[in-house]
């Protein structure tokens, strides 16, 4: 049985104070649930702030990115060892705002897999297609290109460590949800991809959450298709009541 997973990517909001509080009460409203793992991927500024608040409760924390040099002249960029001290216990990777406007290619996404990993943090790795990419038919070329290059060199054992995110770049944000249908059809997809790429046990223990304007309304539904493991939420994960209402979905 794979434990669910419900994951608030914040983006560039919410400020230290405005983070802590949020999750203080966060905190409070989800306390009897165990059932699904909760995490929140504030700004880089908030992680260690919000893991104090955290750190004896069933939430964790994420970053939203990473640097996967250890140390150095490298200005503006965090390290997974300065994560991980901060209390970050996952990164996502290769968000694609990262690959859009800060030109992150599967090559790099693949180092920051590595250094997360080599850290002791679970790595999110997010794939999708563009609008355009869907349209010309080439969704599931560019998922198991995204996969290949990025796991390039992995064990099965480091591949067994990461949870998938499958964010169809046109549902981002844009109020237009894939059908769980057609979201299915990719999660599935991509555990066939990881069983080719590794073996069967591995691709039925591997999570893959859902990206793309996921909300009270339509979490349910893509709660019960048989691979879809998940979310990764970002609008609705920014107010405290429809994120707990995603994190309770099962029991609204
Ligand atoms: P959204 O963002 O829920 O606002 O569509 C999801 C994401 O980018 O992770």
């Amino acid at each position: 049985m794979r434990r669910p997973l419900m994951a608030g990517n914040w983006k560039m909001n919410k400020t230290i104070s405005e983070s802590v509080s949020f999750v203080r009460m966060l905190k409070a409203a989800v306390s009897g649930v165990k059932d699904i793992g909760i995490i929140i991927c504030p700004t880089f500024i908030s992680t260690n702030a919000v893991y104090g608040e955290v750190k004896d409760s069933n939430i964790s924390v994420g970053a939203q990115n990473l640097f996967w040099e250890e140390k150095g002249a490298f200005t503006g960029e965090v390290s997974a060892a300065m994560l991980r001290d901060a209390g970050c216990s996952y990164v996502l990777i290769g968000h694609s705002e990262r690959r859009q406007y800060f030109g992150e290619t599967n090559e790099i996404i693949n180092k920051k897999i590595k250094a997360a990993l080599s850290n002791g943090i679970v790595p999110v790795l997010c794939v999708g297609e563009s609008l355009k990419e869907r349209e010309e038919n080439s969704t599931f070329e560019i998922i198991e290109n995204q996969l290949k290059e990025s796991l390039s060199g992995f064990s099965q054992e480091d591949a067994s460590k990461l949870v998938v995110a499958y964010e169809p770049v046109w549902a981002i944000g844009t109020g237009k949800t894939a059908a769980p249908q057609q979201a299915q059809e990719v999660h599935a997809f991509i555990r066939r991809i990881y069983s080719e790429m590794y073996n069967n046990i591995i691709a039925d223990k591997v999570r893959i959450i859902y990206g793309g304007s996921v909300k009270p309304d339509n979490v349910s539904e893509l709660m019960k298709q048989s691979d879809i493991d998940g979310g990764l939420v970002g609008g609705a994960s920014l107010e405290l009541e429809s994120f707990v209402k995603l994190i309770t979905y099962s029991r609204s």
